[in-house]
C-alpha cells in the first residue's frame, strides 16, 4: 500500500513516460502523467480529470495489446494494478475471482491447473484480465461473457466500487457497456468468473472439431495453443495487436448479393438475421494477405493481424489500414472497422476522423514491387 502510493507520486512526477514497452505495436510514444492505482485509497486520489467526464484526455490502460498509439505523444495514462487470484469452491461450480491487472493468459493456465474448466478455448490471448470484459474477448466458439459473474468497477463520479452483474455489463459481439454507457466514467478493478463443475469441451468451432469428443480441457487448451501460434504472430517478435479489424455484420439482402457473386465467402448467420462475414478472407481475397509497406504489412498467415516490422511511428500503421479498408471497400462493397483502439494525445479517437497524412496509394505501390 505504502509502495503503491509512492509509485504514483513517482510517476506522477515524471513528465516523460515512454509507453514504448508498454504497447504490443511497439510504438513510439510518451505521455506526461501515469498513474498506477492498486488499493481503493488510490483510486480516490485519482485527479479530478476523470470526473463528470467533461474530458477524454485520459487512457485507461491494460496490457496494450490492443492499442495504437497514433502520435508520439499519448493523453495522460492510468493503469489499475489490482492483483490477486481467489477461488471459492461450492458443491457445483467455482467462483473464481481475479483482479484487473493479471495476465490473461496466466489465469487460463491457473484455473486449468486448479482443475477448473472453461476458459480453455480462451488460451493465449494477448491482454489483462480487466481488458477481457470491455470488448467481451472471444476465440473458438467462446466468449469471455459466457463465464462472467460480474464486474467489479470504480466508479470516477460518485467514488465508488459498483459490482455489475453479467446482465448489466450488455455484453454482444466485441462491445460491452465498458464501450458504450460507461464508457471513460470509471475502471474495472475486479472480474468475478462461475465454472460450473459440470464441463464438455466446446469443440464446434473449426480446427477443434479434429479433437475426440471425450478429450479434456488441457488437450483442447493444446489444440488452441497450436491453432493460435501458427496463425498469429507472437507480439513479441513481431510487434502486432491480434485482430487489427473486427468481422463486419451485414444485412441480408448485401449478404445475398455478396454470395452471388462470391459462393465461397465464410459467413455466419447471427440471431437477429444479419451476417457476420470473415473480415481476414475479405481482405485475404483483395490481394493483401503478406502485403508490405516500408515498415508495415499484413501478417502472411492471418490477414486480419497488421504487423510492425519496425516502425517507431503510429501513423504508419493508421495508413496501412485505411488502405486496407479501401481495397476491401472498393472490391466488396464492405466497410471494415478497427478492433483496435486509436489513442491520440488528446485521448481515444474514432479510426474516422483520423486524418492520413502519407496514405498509400496504388501507383506506389507498384513502382515499389517493381523495384524489388
Ligand atoms: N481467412 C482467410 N484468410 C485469412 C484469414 C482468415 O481466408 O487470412 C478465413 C478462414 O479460412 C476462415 C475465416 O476467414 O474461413 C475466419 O478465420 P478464423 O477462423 O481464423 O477467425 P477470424 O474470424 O479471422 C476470429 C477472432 C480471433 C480469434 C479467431 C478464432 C475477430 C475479429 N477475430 O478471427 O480473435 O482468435 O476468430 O476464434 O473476431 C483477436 O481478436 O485478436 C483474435 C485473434
Amino acid at each position: 500500500m505504502v509502495l503503491s502510493v509512492l509509485i504514483i507520486m513517482a510517476m506522477n512526477s515524471n513528465q516523460n513516460y515512454s509507453l514504448k514497452s508498454s504497447n504490443s505495436f511497439n510504438i513510439k510514444t510518451s505521455c506526461s502523467d501515469i498513474y498506477f492505482p492498486s488499493t481503493f485509497a488510490d483510486l480516490l486520489k485519482l485527479p479530478e480529470l476523470t470526473v463528470g467526464n467533461t474530458s477524454d484526455t485520459f487512457y485507461i490502460l491494460g496490457e496494450g495489446s490492443n492499442t495504437l498509439f497514433v502520435e508520439s505523444q499519448a493523453p495522460i495514462i492510468i493503469q489499475p494494478k489490482f492483483t490477486g487470484i481467489n477461488i471459492l469452491e461450492h458443491k457445483d461450480h467455482f467462483i473464481v475471482t481475479a483482479g484487473a491487472a493479471e495476465n490473461w493468459h496466466d489465469l487460463v493456465c491457473f484455473c486449468l491447473e486448479q482443475g477448473i474448466y472453461g476458459l480453455e478455448n480462451l488460451a493465449l490471448i494477448p491482454g489483462s484480465v480487466g481488458a477481457a470484459p470491455v470488448q467481451n474477448i472471444g476465440a473458438y466458439g467462446v466468449e469471455f461473457s459466457n463465464y462472467c459473474q460480474e464486474v467489479q468497477w470504480y466508479e470516477f463520479a460518485s467514488k465508488t466500487l459498483l459490482s455489475l452483474s453479467k446482465e448489466a455489463c450488455n455484453f454482444a459481439y466485441r462491445d460491452s457497456v465498458f464501450k458504450q454507457e460507461r464508457y471513460n466514467k470509471g475502471l474495472i478493478t475486479q472480474v468475478t468468473f462461475k465454472f460450473p463443475k459440470a464441463w464438455q469441451a466446446n469443440l464446434s468451432y473449426a480446427g477443434l472439431d479434429v479433437l475426440a469428443k471425450n478429450s479434456s480441457a488441457k488437450e483442447v487448451m493444446a489444440q488452441v495453443i497450436t491453432l493460435r501460434s501458427s496463425k498469429l504472430p507472437d507480439p513479441k517478435t513481431l510487434p502486432n495487436a491480434g485482430s487489427f479489424f473486427k468481422n463486419p455484420v451485414i444485412n441480408q439482402d448485401t449478404f445475398i448479393q455478396l454470395k452471388q457473386r462470391y459462393p465461397n465467402i465464410p459467413n455466419y448467420p447471427q440471431q437477429d438475421g444479419q451476417v457476420k462475414l470473415a473480415a481476414g478472407w475479405l481482405i485475404d481475397q483483395s490481394g493483401l494477405k503478406g502485403f508490405r509497406h516500408h515498415d508495415v504489412g499484413v501478417h502472411q498467415q492471418q490477414a486480419l493481424v497488421l504487423v510492425n516490422y519496425g516502425s517507431d511511428v503510429g501513423a504508419d500503421i493508421i495508413s496501412l489500414a485505411k488502405y486496407v479498408q479501401r481495397k476491401v471497400a472498393e472490391k466488396f462493397s464492405v466497410l471494415l472497422t478497427p478492433e483496435v483502439r486509436m489513442i491520440t494525445h488528446q485521448g481515444e479517437s474514432s479510426f474516422s476522423s483520423l486524418i492520413d497524412t502519407n496514405p498509400i496509394e496504388d501507383s506506389n505501390v507498384m513502382r515499389e514491387n517493381s523495384d524489388d
